[in-house]
């Protein structure tokens, strides 16, 4: 039987070069989506799929803010009660436990492999999950879930997919596909950023992961791939034939917000959900549609 995945990782080192100058001063993982930032929604994900230990791979200026925003202070905390003490209990709920939350440095941003790999003392010998929080998902079950119940039942690693049009196969890991039922595929192949002529599907990989701890041993060989960089996905590949590896699709929709254009898509979509707004936006957008 699969051992149970209780550990993830949330890499959140990187540059964020797509949205200077607001990554300047406030990390991309603390950008808003209505009204909470990305890192939120991937900690909701991953404490619906049973995750109880966090682990931030951080950059040398994000840490003091992500703390200071999974942790409720004592001050706050009262000034928020005098006015409003629903206030309290939203802002605990998202709270995770204490003692569940660390944070890794990665010096350089010397790739997603890389940053994976800070975190292989905290991890041990044990599966896990890596979520990008760039990558917004809204899917029912959310996603990390259905990931989790599929590793419980193959065991290896899986990772959610997606199509791709194929001249967007050189920003993604792509994968060679064997068996494919239509919702989850097995993965004989995995090529990191490859020409749109050099892809062997369309079906790529998206930002989470379910990876058993034999990846270590990859990615400590800080091998460089694609860009220069230290890839996952050169240290997944090396696994394939070794254990099961699926790919997953995990249905609903996933927002890149990593890019300008999928962090707008993001905001009208969650704001569009929320019957506060939802009339008076829809309003708003017929009207300058029309202009
Ligand atoms: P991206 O490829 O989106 O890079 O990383 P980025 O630096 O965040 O953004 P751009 O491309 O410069 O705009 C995907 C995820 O992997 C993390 C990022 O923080 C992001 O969550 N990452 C990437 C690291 O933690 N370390 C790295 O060395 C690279």
């Amino acid at each position: 039987m699969a051992k149970a995945v209780r550990k993830a990782i949330f890499p959140v080192a990187g540059l964020g070069t797509r949205f200077l100058p607001a990554t300047k001063a406030v990390p991309k993982e603390m950008l808003p989506v209505v009204d909470r930032p990305l890192i939120d929604y991937a900690v909701s994900e991953a404490r619906a799929a049973g995750i109880d230990t966090f682990i931030f791979i951080t950059g040398p200026r994000n840490e003091p803010m992500l703390r200071a925003h999974f942790e409720l202070v004592a001050s706050l905390e009262a000034e928020l009660n005098a006015k409003d003490p629903k206030l309290v209990t939203m802002l605990r709920e998202m709270e995770p436990p204490r003692g569940s939350v660390h944070c890794v440095h990665q010096d350089r941003p010397l790739g997603l492999g890389h940053a994976v790999n800070c975190a292989r003392d905290l991890i041990g010998d044990e599966p896990f999950a890596v979520l990008l929080p760039d990558d917004l998902m809204d899917c029912n079950p959310p996603a990390l879930a259905q990931m989790v119940a599929l590793h419980g039942k193959t065991g290896g690693n899986v990772v959610a997919v997606e199509e791709v049009p194929r001249e967007l196969t050189r920003r993604y890991g792509v994968l060679d596909v064997g068996v494919d039922d239509g919702h989850m595929a097995e993965v004989k192949g995995l090529v990191e950023k490859p020409e749109p002529e050099k892809a062997p599907s369309t079906l790529t990989v998206i930002g989470r992961y379910v990876l058993l701890p034999e990846v270590f041993e990859h990615l400590a060989l800080r091998q460089r791939g694609a860009g220069g960089e230290i890839q996952l996905t050169d240290a997944m590949a090396k696994m394939i034939g070794h254990a099961p590896f699926h790919g997953l699709r995990c249905g609903g929709h996933r927002y890149d917000c990593g890019s300008r254009v999928g962090f707008v898509e993001a905001q009208l979509a969650f704001a569009m959900k929320d019957d506060a707004m939802r009339d008076r936006l829809r309003d708003y957008m017929r009207r300058t549609s029309a202009e």
